[in-house]
């Protein structure tokens, strides 16, 4: 029994969605596939040589204690901020249902990968498993959750991967930690109106631009760029980008930049020896 989870990158937003603020995110072509086999013995990954407490400890979150290997396989970058856990998360959800062949409500489905998210990360806001489920390019909120579905747009995004994993929880606990500081919670609300902002110009890349190139300012302002990031947005910046930041929890991970032909910016992030692809949304 297969399911198949989508990678996200978050276009703008991250952080501030944590306290209630909106976020816009897109489902990207770069996913997790899952398949579970029956094998007698305790419930985990397929291959033997994987023993990640952590790793079990989301499998169990889904499925039954024993009888099952579960094989993982992915087009995603590990810890990059592009969902890979939120990916496995609704692989793994639709798996189980396949299996047990039964259909999936949106709801259901968001409830159980959320219980999987939270072994990887905490208490996360839920928009990586949320937009993987629903696809697309979606507006979204923690109160509810509310998703609202926006329209998928002409311009492009490169992926300069910094080749760094981020710690998520930690850079999440560290920016709670930092907003008793104004500046660090008036970037976040900034964050906040940013998104509103990138709503209004989605139809317009050199507007949308300059909106991501203040996000990533803000993000850089409450602690969780580095100069590897900064140094990927600016590469994407000198060669042509309309704008560039990082995309995720940050710490390391990845950084997007929004393009019209990804051609420049590829060739760039090749010269410096920058791991980059192009993606869309799906
Ligand atoms: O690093 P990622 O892709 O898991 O991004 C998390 C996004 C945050 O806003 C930083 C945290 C969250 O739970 O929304």
């Amino acid at each position: 029994m297969r399911g198949w989870g989508a990678g996200k990158l978050i276009l703008c937003g991250e952080h501030a969605v944590v306290y209630g603020h909106p976020a816009i995110a897109l489902a990207v072509d770069r996913g997790t596939t899952v398949t579970l086999r029956e094998r007698p013995g305790p419930t985990g990954p397929g291959v033997s040589d994987v023993d990640d407490p952590r790793l079990r400890a989301a499998l169990l979150a889904v499925l039954p204690e024993d009888g099952l290997a579960v094989d993982i396989t992915t087009t995603l970058p590990i810890g990059r901020g592009m969902g890979s856990s939120a990916a496995l998360a609704v692989a793994l959800v639709r798996a189980e249902a396949a299996r047990r062949g039964v259909p999936l409500s949106f709801d259901e489905a968001f409830a159980r990968a959320f219980a999987v998210e939270r072994v990887f990360h905490g208490e996360p806001s839920g928009v990586d498993h949320g937009v993987s489920l629903r696809g697309g390019v979606v507006r979204y909120l923690r109160a509810g959750p509310s998703f609202t579905a926006l329209p998928t747009p002409s311009w492009r995004l490169v992926v300069l991967d910094s080749g760094i994993a981020g710690d998520t929880g930690a850079l999440v606990a560290g920016v709670r930690a930092r907003r008793v500081e104004p500046a660090v919670e008036a970037a976040l609300v900034r964050i906040g109106a940013l998104v509103g902002e990138a709503e209004r110009a989605l139809g317009d890349p050199a507007a949308l631009g300059e909106i991501l190139d203040e996000n990533h300012a803000r993000l850089t302002e409450i602690g969780v760029s580095t100069p590897a990031l900064d140094g990927l947005v600016g590469l994407a910046r000198a060669a042509g980008a309309f704008g560039a930041k990082l995309a995720g929890a940050g710490g390391g991970g990845v950084v997007i930049a929004l393009v019209e032909e990804a051609g420049a910016v590829l060739a760039a992030a090749a010269k410096a020896r920058v791991p980059a692809f192009e993606v869309s949304p799906r």
